[in-house]
């Protein structure tokens, strides 16, 4: 699929999702869109005078005809009144639109572009192209049969004003690179745990730095022992896959060493919970317990390909939570690369062991000055959030209001939890400096604040994704992987770029 803003009448069939706002009182609607053929108008009228077609958000209307001996598709696709769109009816009304004319199964389909008082047409532009990308996207390569796939076929979005073109030409190219970035991010949450692993992650992570321009360094067992990270060692050990740590830099802002914008990503290939072990039902998707890792790849290949101006290191403790007679179990107490000695009561709160240690290296290694981590932590979060929300901590205010600011550009949604003193109390251990769970309560903001106890005064933001990054249900564009995070992130150090 390719997505272009010039559409050649080349007498060829074609399918044209044609938007239609809803507006009460008003007589002839059709008259408000523009460019239609007279059949089109006229099918339009009618359906609408008779209520065939009440163009509600969703709602979607066919019809083909014979146009000048080409078969002409048009899909109406209701966006319901101007006044009231917002960008997820936007976005789920096209990419409805979308599946439907896909299954024309057609070369080419138009996309006519729209605008209301409550949504400009670049932002339009933006989230139509994020979901065309993101509804074509198929993860199908373990299928043999292939006769499910879709055709190959261009997606023109037409509309756009003649003097705006080389706007929406550099705004198509960052939408596109996002688009891929985040279908990268998709891939690799969605490859089962027997095709990703800590060594076959790093290598990709590696291929992907050649490709898109940043430095990836591989650390081993050895090595990592030889740094002191006791708690990520800790959570790889009972596996036969062994660790790696995974270092990605970028410097693109040479004129400031000492700025450095940290991106940690929780990376457990697979998460069985250890002796503290999971369920069934809940390690089915654990596959995805790298959604985090994912989430700062994906974003690293979208700054590096942009040459954005700054400095940015991502790190990734990437290792597996397995049983066996080498695993780490409840009651252990370990250590950590701080140097804090940790309770271990139980295995499956392994992430926040390993992103201690890899936000640590982070900061006394890599000297980032400011630091976010993405991790599917808890699934207290999913309880709080859903998969609509990702959760967020943070010990400064001022960089959490950047994230926010970014979140505006890449519409996924975060909201932040309360990180006061008390909860604080919930990670005592009477043997240890701390220990790994906190009880029933409070369970994601206690695990975030496990993870702040090793950033010491360095901005820090904690993004929890357990709930938005693998949907087990489709829904809007999204099913399986949804590569939440790389755009947010992406959009954050575009921002940070001027600091
Ligand atoms: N990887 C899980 C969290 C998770 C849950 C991710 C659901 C995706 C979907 C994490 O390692 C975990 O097991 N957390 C425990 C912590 C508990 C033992 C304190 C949890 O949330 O149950
Ligand atoms: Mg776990
Ligand atoms: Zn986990």
């Amino acid at each position: 699929m390719k997505i272009s803003l010039r559409f050649s009448d080349e007498g060829k069939n074609w399918v044209r999702i044609v938007p239609v706002f809803s507006e009460e009182g008003k007589k002839d609607l059709a008259e408000d869109v523009p460019d239609l053929f007279l059949w089109e108008k006229e099918m339009l009228q009618k359906i609408l005078e008779e209520k065939i077609f009440e163009a509600k958000v969703g709602r979607l209307y066919e019809i083909s005809q014979l146009t000048e001996g080409r078969l002409v598709h048009t899909v109406f696709m209701g966006l319901g009144p101007g006044e009231e769109i917002s960008e997820g009816k936007c976005v789920r009304a096209i990419y409805g639109a979308y599946k439907v004319a896909m299954g024309y199964q057609s070369e080419r389909v138009e996309m006519k572009l729209f605008s209301s008082s409550k949504i400009s047409m670049d932002r339009v532009f933006q989230l139509a192209v994020d979901a065309i990308y993101q509804g074509a996207y198929r993860f199908d390569k373990y299928k043999t049969d292939k006769k499910s796939l879709k055709k190959e076929h261009e997606v023109c979005i037409t509309g756009i004003p003649q003097d705006s073109m080389a706007e929406f030409e550099k705004n198509l190219e960052e939408a596109s690179l996002l688009a891929r970035c985040v279908s990268k991010a998709r891939d690799l949450v969605n490859e089962p745990a027997n095709a990703i692993y800590p060594k076959s992650l790093a290598k990709l992570a590696k291929e992907y730095g050649k490709g898109y321009g940043f430095l990836v360094e591989v650390k081993e067992a050895k090595e990592i022992s030889e740094l002191g990270m006791h708690a990520f060692l800790e959570v790889a050990k009972g596996s036969k896959h062994s660790p790696r740590l995974i270092v990605m830099r970028y410097m693109g802002d040479p004129t400031k060493p000492s700025h450095i914008l940290g991106l940690v990503g929780k990376g457990l290939t697979y998460d069985s919970g250890g002796y503290s072990i999971k369920p069934s039902d809940s390690m089915a998707y654990m596959k995805s317990d790298m959604a985090g890792s994912a989430a700062v790849i994906g974003a690293m290949c979208a700054i590096s390909e942009k040459k954005l101006k700054l400095n940015v290191v991502a790190v990734v403790a990437a290792c597996e939570n397995l049983i066996s007679g080498e695993a780490f179990k409840p009651g252990d107490i370990i250590g950590s690369m701080a140097g804090k000695t940790i309770e271990v009561l139980n295995t499956d709160a392994e992430g926040r062991l390993t992103l201690a240690d890899a936000i640590h290296y982070a900061i006394a290694q890599e000297k980032v000055s400011k630091v976010v981590d993405i991790a599917t932590l808890t699934g207290a979060v999913v309880i709080a959030l859903g998969d609509v929300v990702t959760g967020a901590i943070t010990n400064d205010e001022v960089f959490y209001q950047e994230l926010l600011e970014a979140s505006k550009k890449s519409g996924e949604k975060f909201w932040q939890l309360p990180s006061y003193e008390e909860y604080k109390e919930l990670l005592k251990s009477d043997l240890a400096d701390l220990k790994n769970i906190g009880g029933r309560s409070a369970g994601t903001i206690t695990a975030g604040l496990f993870i702040g106890e090793f950033v010491g005064n360095t901005p820090w933001i904690h993004l929890d994704i357990a709930g938005t990054s693998y949907l087990e249900q489709g829904k809007d564009t999204r099913k399986g992987a949804t590569g939440v995070g790389v755009k947010t992130l992406y959009y954050l150090a575009k921002n940070m770029q001027s600091e």
